[in-house]
């Protein structure tokens, strides 16, 4: 299940720097680009070693990041750990370069947008040199409480997130995938032994996500509550949220517990979640689930009912992919929505 995106003749003849081409999500961008007709020789893939990346039966060469190779480029994507993506975006806007960054390095600065284009779209008209893409689970509980918050206004969120190993890159896949290899081969799927993970994943739940603080909420919870305000233009929403990690390989799942301002019709509301862009309505009542999802790019939304809060409370579990709407696939959406501005001076 696809969602078109934006990319006109004129973006196909801009030259892109994906840097972090590597990673889970610089190549899930790579193969966005390449299905979208973006010409591989107007690519430049960087990371912080060299590799050879097959991307769509293409095999291509991931250079070690020279950042002159990137700021000669019209666009690029950060598709690297906050604190490259911190000394990256600066040089690169001072260049000339549009920058969309996947990191959480820029996302609360005021003077930056950050974007989802179903959401705040609007945010792009004014053609910003730097836009910020959201966290994957902030992406993926934003598409449904964005109806809610339209429709019936929002009050309070509660959000309990099921995250998958791959929300933690390529490293956070392969420890798994370990895991879950040493378990079938008998043994005692240990924790790997490069697991960015607190602990073994496989056949586990690990109840934070990122680190905790002194108060005991982890990185991954400020994040989402922060963002949800942002791209909500909702600095006043009340959001409490526990984040978790499962041992799924991709697609982040949140159920979301919520109070409305005014009386919820929810006719009207399952009539709005099933026509809006980027939603995928699911009547299984035994889904949405993130195994069928992986790979899909709308958000899944399923189990939509009353809360035990009266007419203002709601309930529902959605799923997303979060290698895609949670990132990559919410970065070209943004890139495709600005035009296709050429670097000054060339
Ligand atoms: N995974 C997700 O679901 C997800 C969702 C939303 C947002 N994000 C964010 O997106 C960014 C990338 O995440 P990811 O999951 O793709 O991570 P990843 O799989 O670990 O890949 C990170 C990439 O960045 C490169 N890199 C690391 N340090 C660098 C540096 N100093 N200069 C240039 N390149 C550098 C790595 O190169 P090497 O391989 O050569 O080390 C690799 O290609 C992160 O900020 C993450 O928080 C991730």
């Amino acid at each position: 299940m696809s969602v078109s995106f934006r990319w006109t003749e004129e973006h196909r003849r801009l030259r892109v720097a994906i840097v972090g081409a590597n990673g889970a999500t610089g190549q899930e961008l790579v193969e966005l680009l390449l299905d979208a007709g973006h010409p591989p020789s107007l690519m430049s893939l960087s990371a912080r070693s060299e590799k050879r990346l097959r991307a769509r039966g293409l095999e291509l060469r991931v250079e070690p990041i020279a950042l002159g190779g990137a700021a000669r480029c019209d666009l690029a994507f950060l598709c690297t750990p906050s604190e490259a993506s911190l000394e990256l975006a600066p040089r690169l806007c001072a260049a000339g370069v549009r920058v969309v960054d996947l990191s959480s390095a820029l996302r609360l600065r005021p003077d930056v947008p950050l974007v989802v284009p179903e959401v705040n779209g609007d945010l792009l008209a004014a053609e910003p040199s730097l836009v910020a893409n959201p966290n994957c689970t902030s992406a993926i509980a934003l598409l449904p409480l964005a109806v809610v918050e339209r429709l019936f206004g929002l009050s309070e969120v509660v959000l309990v997130s099921y995250q998958a190993a791959s929300g933690a890159g390529a490293a956070g896949l392969e420890a798994l995938r370990h895991e879950l290899a040493d378990l079938g081969a008998g043994g005692k799927g240990e924790r790997a032994p490069d697991s960015p993970f607190a602990a073994a994943l496989a056949l586990n739940v690990l109840p934070a996500i990122a680190e905790v603080d002194a108060e005991g909420h982890s990185g991954e919870e400020h994040k989402i509550a922060a963002e949800l305000k942002k791209i909500l233009r909702r600095a006043d929403l009340v959001v409490e949220s526990s984040t978790a990690r499962v041992p799924v390989e991709r697609c982040h799942s949140v159920a979301v517990h919520l109070l409305s301002q005014r009386d919820i019709d929810l006719p009207l509301l399952e009539g709005a979640m099933a026509s809006t862009a980027g939603l995928a309505w699911c009547d299984d009542p035994h889904g949405p689930r993130p195994r069928e999802c992986a790979g899909s790019d709308p958000v899944h939304v399923g189990r939509v009912r009353r809360g035990a809060r009266g007419p203002r409370s709601l309930s529902f579990f959605a799923v997303g992919d979060q290698i895609r709407k949670g990132a990559a696939l919410n970065a070209v959406q943004v890139a495709g929505l600005l035009a296709a501005r050429r670097r000054p001076g060339d």
